[in-house]
């Protein structure tokens, strides 16, 4: 899943257009509290919706997402992500996201331990763990996150069903088979995809890197 804020924000359209391989558009939400830079909205969400049929994955890395999250699943989003250490009831905001017809995400920072949150996995269709301290592409992959992978995994083994495992931050051809080894089914890639020169070509050699 390419995510957009690698993107050039001037012309996302054929930024959009140019990773037609891709499983689903990441599109990251900041608010400048939550994390220390900001990014875009629901408008913004509102405008790509009409321009692309393509999943759209929204990350939220905002806080107060009981209040603002619903909104972008009625905007159409098929995904909508928050975080952990933001929501203030996260089964009541899955369940809501859920009602509103989109899958419910949950994303943890690296230093929040996934064990505290064992018990409400049931309640969302996706894991999200961060690889990087959120806030902006580019940055280097933590290794120290792995372990947490592989736990996570356990948990969802344990649980059946089918809870995506998203990994997100310092994702490319050199660390996304660590991840795929540690149990990870979704990846986001920023930088390695749009920082290409055929974004698309890099899409399917990710995916094929993570199926091996
Ligand atoms: C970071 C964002 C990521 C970011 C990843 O806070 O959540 O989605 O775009 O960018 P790369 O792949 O460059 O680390
Ligand atoms: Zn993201």
């Amino acid at each position: 899943m390419p995510s957009i804020l690698a993107a050039d924000f001037a012309n996302l359209q054929s930024a959009i257009e140019s990773v037609p391989s891709a499983d689903a558009l990441h599109i990251d939400v900041m608010d400048n509290h939550f994390v220390p830079n900001l990014t875009l909205g629901l408008p913004v969400v509102e405008s790509i919706r009409k321009v692309t049929e393509a999943m759209l994955d929204i990350h939220l890395m905002i806080e107060d997402p009981d209040r603002w999250a619903p909104a972008f699943a009625e905007a159409g989003a098929e995904s909508v992500t928050f975080h952990a250490e933001a929501a203030a009831a996260p089964v009541r905001l899955a369940r809501e996201l859920r009602s509103r017809g989109a899958r419910a995400g949950m994303a943890l920072k690296p230093a929040t331990p996934i064990e505290g949150y064992a018990d409400l996995l049931g309640e969302l269709d996706m894991v999200l763990i961060m690889t990087v301290e959120p806030g902006f592409g580019g940055q280097k992959f933590l290794d120290l996150c792995l372990p947490k992978i592989a736990r996570t995994r356990e948990l969802l083994d344990a649980l059946g069903g089918d809870v995506w495992l998203q990994i997100d931050g310092g994702v490319s051809a050199e660390t996304i088979e660590r991840c795929a080894e540690a149990g990870a089914d979704a990846f986001v890639a920023g930088s390695a995809v749009f920082g290409a020169d055929d974004p698309d070509a890099v899409v399917t050699a990710l995916r094929d890197l993570a199926r091996r």
